[in-house]
């Protein structure tokens, strides 16, 4: 047996930041359970000279076992423990891009990008082929994508990328920002915005992007696509086939503005309404064996009802212990958690 000790970033946030190692801890045992055959053993919190640390042992990890790994997002160093000292492992991230494309964007309503990915993580460790992360390229769609956190962390993992939104302020602003980074990094891309119409009225706006990592592969066809639907999230299967995801991922509204609740109390706020309607739409856009992942305010709507919303559609929600320690503040209005489900 080997022990491991793991090295939180030093988080901009520190909210976040306090949650972090636990967190940390939650996701690994997601890893753990779907991709390294629960190999890891005694996840644990550590101090190691006053610094904090994720601690676990295992029989020695293997090249491929340290890809899965390398992508926790607040991983930012991992060590084998050697008669008390430290030995750096060499990490090995998926990264398509340059982390810009992820860090530039700021603006109220962001959901944090550690968070982002970590919810992207565990949804595709939820499907039915986890061990396909690292090589394949899933398709993923935020049903409810802001000005696109999640569909960027996708699009730095190389998979397809998939939103909509009511707001056509952040539609605006999201396409705005993903075409000038696109010229800026010299990326070869294909991008145009249109209006859709259906007898001859404009239904909604589209953003769609063809681009290719490198030159090479764009011209040989090996292209991500990126598409972002200004719509209603409840008309998904207007502009989407059934069963095209592999996975959706998303950060419901928290049902706070600028960190206070508004006058019509906490209930009226709830996404519930918001989940009832959506929720079976989302899940005949996901294909067998894919998975959804939600994070939510759990101050405005209850962990049992949001699962029982998923469970009505005909998803498995999971509530093995590992799903169940992702709760985490916020802020002062906001406790937001974590639920998975698959498609059977
Ligand atoms: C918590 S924010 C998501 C932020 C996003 N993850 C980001 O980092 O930019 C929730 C989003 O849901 C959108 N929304 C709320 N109701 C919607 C609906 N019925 N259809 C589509 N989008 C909706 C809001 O406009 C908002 O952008």
């Amino acid at each position: 047996m080997t022990d491991y000790a793991l090295l939180i970033l030093p988080a901009t946030n520190r909210v976040y930041a306090d949650a972090s190692v636990r967190l940390t801890q939650a996701e690994l045992e997601v890893f753990n359970r779907s991709v390294l055959d629960g190999r890891l053993r005694e996840v644990s919190e550590a101090q190691i000279g006053g610094v904090p640390y994720v601690a676990f042992s295992a029989d020695r990890l293997g090249g491929r076992d340290m890809a899965f790994l390398s992508n926790l997002p607040s991983l930012y160093a991992l060590f084998e423990v050697e008669g008390g000292l430290l030995r750096p492992l060499e990490l090995h991230p998926l990264v398509r891009f340059d982390s810009d494309l992820i860090t530039i964007p700021k603006y109220q309503g962001k959901t944090n990008e550690y968070f982002t990915k970590l919810l992207l993580n565990v949804t595709v460790l939820s499907t039915r082929f986890p061990h396909e992360m690292l090589e394949r390229s899933f398709r993923v769609l935020d049903p409810l994508c802001g000005r696109g956190t999640t569909l960027n962390q996708a699009l730095m993992y190389g998979y397809d990328a998939a939103g909509m939104d009511t707001s056509g302020k952040d539609f605006d602003a999201y396409a705005a920002f993903i075409r000038t980074w696109l010229q800026r990094k010299r990326v070869k891309h294909q991008a145009e915005v249109e209006s859709v119409r259906r007898n001859r009225r404009v239904v909604a706006r589209r953003l769609h992007v063809t681009l290719g990592a490198t030159r090479e592969l764009y011209k040989a066809g090996s292209t991500q696509e990126l598409t972002v639907v200004n719509a209603d999230t409840g008309r998904g299967l207007e502009f989407f086939r059934p069963g095209s995801f592999d996975v959706l991922v998303a950060d419901a509204p928290y049902g706070v503005q600028h960190g206070s609740r508004t006058p019509g109390g906490a209930a009226s706020r709830s996404p519930v309404g918001l989940l009832v309607s959506a929720v079976p739409v989302w899940a005949e856009l996901l294909r067998s064996g894919g998975a959804l992942g939600i994070a939510w305010n759990t101050f405005v709507a209850r962990r049992e009802e949001a699962a029982g919303v998923l469970a009505a559609s005909g998803l498995e929600v999971l509530r093995s212990g590992a799903y169940l320690g992702f709760q985490h503040r916020v802020d002062q209005a906001v406790s937001r958690d974590v639920l998975v489900a698959r498609k059977p």
